[in-house]
């Protein structure tokens, strides 16, 4: 059980701090007896009970992912994401806690979260997802990380100031949160598709498009907590078969509405090998040191400004 990580967790009904249960320790417990146990794959889900209006991904959906992953395609991006998130750990000048401190955001199957340890061995990780089947996958590729089905939408079960780096891949995102959970002088990290990301398979597959102007959106919607640290593009070129194309379309949003075994079929009949061009970027944020928002139990307008 990752302790460290455990104590950068607050109890999602009262916001108390956790602790593990004594053994055989498959418990987080808050000290007002809120008690949350470990499903048989390690992960914990915090939403039971709680209904959610956001469509998490199906079982197909993050089977394609996984799929698409494990063979590496994506490689160059999880090499990427990892060297960034360590560059942006070592020094840690400002941190109060003995081992650098991670959340992943909308973790999915792991994999991004994966490297990430790899190269950065000991750091207390936690990765949060609203889909449990995401998140069966991920307690067994990172059962060095503590595995949380949540909604990023909520006040998320991490206490203020815990992280050093927040990570978000594809994946939603909740600045006045993410900036509440980030230390002073840690980084936000966020990857997202460029325009033309996978355009060779897109029209074919029912791919959603990615708007033009998506970074500026981006830079917009975090301006309330986050300065833009910089960032990078990264492109590259996919060998693709038949099935990797359809898991391709299938692990994005668009895999809500696409048919599999259909998509499968389209995949099929185009030729062995399909070269396509993978285009992302990745942006860095820092945490403004004074921002404004709503506090999010009860909607009153504050001022924060950050120790
Ligand atoms: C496109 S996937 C990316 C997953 C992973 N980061 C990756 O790149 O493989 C988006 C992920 O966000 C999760 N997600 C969507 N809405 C969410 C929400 N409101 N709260 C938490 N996770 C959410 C989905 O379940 C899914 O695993
Ligand atoms: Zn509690």
């Amino acid at each position: 059980m990752p302790t460290d990580a455990v104590s950068a967790m607050r109890c999602p009904v009262c916001r108390g701090g956790l602790s593990v249960s004594p053994p055989p320790r498959r418990s987080l417990l808050c000290s007002l007896g809120h008690s949350y146990d470990a499903a048989k794959q390690g992960y914990y889900n915090f939403l039971t009970g709680k209904g959610t209006a956001f469509e998490a991904d199906s079982a197909d959906m993050v089977a394609a992912r996984f799929a698409f992953l494990d063979a590496g395609h994506y490689a160059p991006l999880q090499e990427l994401v990892a060297e960034t998130v360590s560059a942006s750990l070592t020094g840690r000048a400002g941190a109060s806690r003995k081992f650098p401190s991670i959340l992943d955001a909308g973790t999915g199957t792991g994999h991004y979260l994966r490297s990430v340890l790899d190269k950065a061995p000991g750091a207390a990780a936690v990765g949060l997802d609203i889909s449990k089947f995401a998140l069966r996958r991920a307690a067994r590729l990172n059962p060095d990380a503590i595995n949380v089905v949540w909604d990023i939408w909520q006040p998320l079960p991490i206490i203020d100031a815990a992280m050093d780096v927040v990570m978000v891949v594809f994946a939603p995102r909740n600045p006045a949160e993410f900036a509440r959970v980030l230390r002073p002088g840690g980084r936000l990290l966020v990857v997202t598709p460029l325009p033309g990301h996978l355009a060779e398979i897109a029209d074919r597959t029912g791919m959603l498009g990615i708007e033009d102007n998506k970074e500026d959106r981006l830079a917009a919607a975090m301006a309330s907590h986050f300065e833009s640290d910089g960032g990078r593009n990264l492109e590259f070129t996919l060998h693709l078969n038949p099935g990797a194309v359809a898991d391709a379309a299938f692990m994005g949003p668009a895999g809500h509405h696409l048919d599999r075994s259909a998509l499968r079929a389209v995949a099929a009949s185009t030729d062995d090998v399909t070269e396509a061009t993978a285009r992302f970027r990745i942006s860095l944020f820092t945490p403004r040191k004074h921002w404004s928002g709503r506090d999010e139990a009860t909607g009153d307008r504050m001022e924060k400004q950050q120790p």
